[in-house]
């Protein structure tokens, strides 16, 4: 089939590349020169793993070109995928403009019979709207067909290759029919598509990531309790997600959700409630706990160090939203790093792909090391806020000699307690007990710390007073 994909970033470009793969030709094309200039040098502008091969691959065998011709792109497509920005806007409202800019240049581009598939995230009643927009300029018949896209940055490829579902939204047969016959080589193994009409469609996409967002911040609520009641969330994570009813996913605690999609994604679908007059209850409590959480590390970092923290050295290792991706939008590490630099610290950052991103955003206000021994060299604490393999099992003993002290303040919840105790390191994680060093020395150098003794007599761990 002949396509068109309309915005060549993360949704666009895996679609576009994922797509050509199955044998269509396909035109990804995007009204920002700079990035269709970039991919015409071979460059792609976002890091995803697999993507590069995806990509060149199928531009080698010339099924997928870029342009910044978006109207000559959609002429003679089956289908147009509008897969555009759709960020909040400061009421929190989706900003659906990129959307209804792309419809109104596909009009008088259409040719025959063409599907136009919404890929963005957008509230319901944008296919109403779009197909109005449409129906001002077209010269050609036309569907409107909201198919929501629902991959992970970070696991994108596959995500896209192999779909959980698709969703078709739309009560025209013919669209029905191009979309079963575009997506049947990428669901081969059962009945994922799933038809429906476009509002339908449109709240799935909401609803999904908003009850994604709720376990996470369910379960950041929990890890905040266990600080207080000295359980560890760890335990009761793996308790609770035992029940099938509740399944083990998403269900890690963390220091808050972050990236281009949840924080808005949510903020949106309470906008469009209001809008109807209907109150949510659930959704705004999610994203009030969530901005909470995003404060928690840093404030275990001052309770620790009390108001010494102004000069002190701190070490962050990650700082993407989380893994595979080099997207710092809303990341949590960009409102830790915030914090500490109020509070007057010295920050030192690695990230395995987002340091240019950080960059972009803090310039000379941190200290940037392509090597993430190298960001520890003399650091009196080192936070990890990205779960990045890497970052799993590191070298423990060379972190600990490189550290000026060794203390680690784990905000994935990845390092074992026990183990970074043993090799000599205080450990502070996300409604875990702190956990200190054997050497009466060690401990005595640690602020703030009052002391409980374990039943077999040797003081091991903080008490309750953790932050
Ligand atoms: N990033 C994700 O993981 C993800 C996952 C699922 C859904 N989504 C949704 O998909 C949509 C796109 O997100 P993204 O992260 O891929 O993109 P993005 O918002 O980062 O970029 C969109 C691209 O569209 C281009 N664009 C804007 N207006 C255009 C126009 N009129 N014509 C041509 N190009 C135009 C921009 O230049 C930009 O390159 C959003 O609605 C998002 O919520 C994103």
């Amino acid at each position: 089939m002949k396509l068109c994909v309309i915005g060549t970033d993360y949704v666009g470009l895996v679609a576009g590349a994922g797509f050509a793969d199955m044998g269509n030709d396909v035109v990804c094309c995007d009204v920002d020169r700079e990035k269709i200039a970039r991919l015409g040098r071979g460059e792609l502008p976002i890091f995803e793993p697999g993507l590069e091969a995806l990509v060149w691959d199928n531009v080698k065998v010339g099924r997928l070109v870029f342009s910044v011709d978006v109207a000559g792109s959609v002429a003679g497509a089956a289908a147009v995928f509008i897969a555009v920005g759709t960020p909040p806007k400061p009421s929190g409202e989706a900003d659906l403009s990129s959307v209804y800019a792309a419809g109104a240049t596909i009009a008088p581009a259409l040719r025959d019979f063409t599907v136009i598939a919404i890929k963005s995230t957008v509230p319901v009643g944008t296919a109403d709207e779009l197909r109005r927009v449409v129906l001002r300029g077209a010269r050609a018949p036309f569907a409107i067909v909201s198919n929501p896209e629902f991959l992970k940055e970070g696991d994108a490829v596959n995500d896209f290759m192999k779909p959980d579902r698709v969703i078709v939204g739309t009560d025209d047969e013919r669209a029905r029919e191009v979309l079963r016959r575009l997506y049947a080589p990428f669901l081969r193994t059962g009945d994922r598509l799933l038809y429906m009409d476009n509002r339908s469609a449109e709240l799935t996409k909401y609803a999904a990531n908003a009850l994604l967002a709720t376990r996470i911040s369910f379960m950041n609520e929990m890890a905040g309790l266990c600080d207080r009641l000295g359980a560890d969330v760890d335990l009761v994570r793996r308790g609770v997600g035992a029940d099938p009813r509740i399944g083990s996913k998403f269900l890690f605690p963390g220091p808050g959700f972050g990236g281009s999609c949840f924080p808005k994604d949510l903020r949106a679908l309470w906008a469009t409630a209001e809008a109807t007059g209907a109150t949510l209850e659930v959704v705004p409590a999610v994203l009030r706990v969530n901005e909470r959480q995003k404060s928690r590390i840093v404030e275990k970092l001052l309770h620790y160090f009390g108001s010494e923290i102004h000069g002190r050295r701190i070490a962050v290792w990650g700082l993407a939203f989380k893994p595979g991706t080099d997207d710092v939008r809303e990341s949590p590490a960009l409102a830790a790093i915030d914090g500490l630099l109020r509070a007057g610290a010295t920050v030192a950052v690695h990230d395995p792909v987002a340091l240019d991103a950080a960059r972009a955003i803090y310039g000379d206000r941190l200290e940037y090391f392509a090597s993430n021994y190298d960001a520890v060299a003399g650091a009196e604490a080192l936070v990890l806020m990205t779960e990045w393999r890497e970052f799993r099992d590191p070298d423990f003993d060379r972190v600990r000699r490189a550290m000026k002290t060794p203390v680690l303040f784990d905000a994935r919840n990845v390092w074992d307690p026990e183990t970074v105790r043993t090799i000599g390191f205080t450990y502070h994680g996300m409604g875990r007990r702190t956990v200190v060093p054997e050497s009466a020395a060690e401990r005595e150098s640690i602020p703030n710390l009052q002391w409980r003794r374990s039943a077999n007599g040797r003081s091991r761990r903080h008490s309750a007073r953790t932050a």
